[in-house]
């Protein structure tokens, strides 16, 4: 246990429920590696007092926060500012706090560019990319590579008009994209003629329905690179599948970490001890 004092600063996790988290071990192993006197905790809100939770924290000894399910729209207000990406995105699930002023960011799509960066040594730049979904996630990851230059992004989802809805914000909003293309589920096969990265962002093959996958192996061509943002299992039936295919994969724990890595990095402005938050949070999925 720290030694715990006026000086020790403190990270909020606010959100319900959070039962789930890997996120307060994963922090807080990352301020006993570099020593620092922080602490990250998690703290469950509903809907209803996080507007009285957000303003009192504001003025508390707190350098930041992470903010998730179902907060991650509606801390919008709260904000005094809010960094040009989290805006078009329009979800923010990093805050931080310098002189009771708060500045939002969204570090989910950043986390994944970063995780696919790392993993596969590849670029994003003018990529050819399929996305599958059009939730959250879907959009914090569009949104960033759009505004990474990659040079198409298809967008495929169950419920077409939600699709269109974020191609539609991407086309109107991101300059550096050459174009977003929403799809239903019966087109993908024609898209994925040329594309050159699959990201799942569904849940389908979470746990408790492994068994579940959201494209059929016959679709998985060697040369693509596979991406989920499913961390439960570790290896879904999708990545299992483009695996045997031959394709590269990106599992979503990685996604996962570096959202984290990137939080740590704007809440301390140190660099991030990875490794350490790497082992920590496979060491709990595992
Ligand atoms: P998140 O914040 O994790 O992205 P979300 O906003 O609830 O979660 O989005 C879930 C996404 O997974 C949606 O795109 C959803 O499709 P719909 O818009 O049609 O609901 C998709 N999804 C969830 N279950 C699915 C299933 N069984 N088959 C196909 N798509 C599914």
């Amino acid at each position: 246990m720290k030694n715990i004092s006026t000086e020790t600063r403190f990270i909020g996790l606010l959100g319900y429920p959070l039962k789930q988290s890997y996120s307060p071990a994963m922090h807080n192993g990352a301020f006993e590696k570099l020593g620092l006197n922080k602490i990250y905790i998690p703290i469950e809100v509903t809907a209803e007092d996080f507007g009285d939770v957000i303003k009192g924290i504001a003025k508390m000894n707190f350098d930041g926060l992470n903010v998730t399910k179902p907060h991650k729209i509606s801390v919008i207000p709260y904000l005094d500012e809010i960094d040009d990406m989290a805006k078009i995105i329009g979800a923010v699930n990093v805050v931080t706090i310098k002189n009771g002023r708060l500045k939002g960011y969204n570090s989910d799509g950043p986390g994944f560019y970063r995780a696919f960066e790392e993993e596969t040594g590849e670029k994003v730049k003018d990529k050819i990319i399929f996305i599958l979904g059009s939730g959250g996630a879907a959009r914090a990851i569009a949104i960033t590579l759009a505004m990474k230059e990659v040079k198409k992004i298809y967008i495929c989802n169950r419920t077409f008009d939600k699709a269109a809805g974020l191609a539609a914000d991407i086309n109107k909003k991101v300059k550096n994209c050459a174009q977003a293309v929403p799809l239903n589920f019966p087109e993908m096969a024609v898209a994925l003629k040329d594309t050159e990265v699959v990201i799942n962002t569904t849940s389908v093959g979470m746990l408790p329905e492994p068994e579940g996958t959201p494209l059929d192996k016959k679709l998985l061509d060697k040369g693509l690179i596979v991406c989920d943002i499913v961390y439960n299992p570790l290896k879904t039936r999708l990545l299992q599948e483009a695996e045997k295919s031959g394709c590269i994969t990106v599992t979503g724990i990685s996604m996962m970490l570096y959202q984290g890595t990137e939080s740590f990095e704007l809440w301390t402005g140190l660099e991030p001890p990875v490794e350490a938050m790497s082992s920590i949070v496979r060491r709990l999925i595992l």
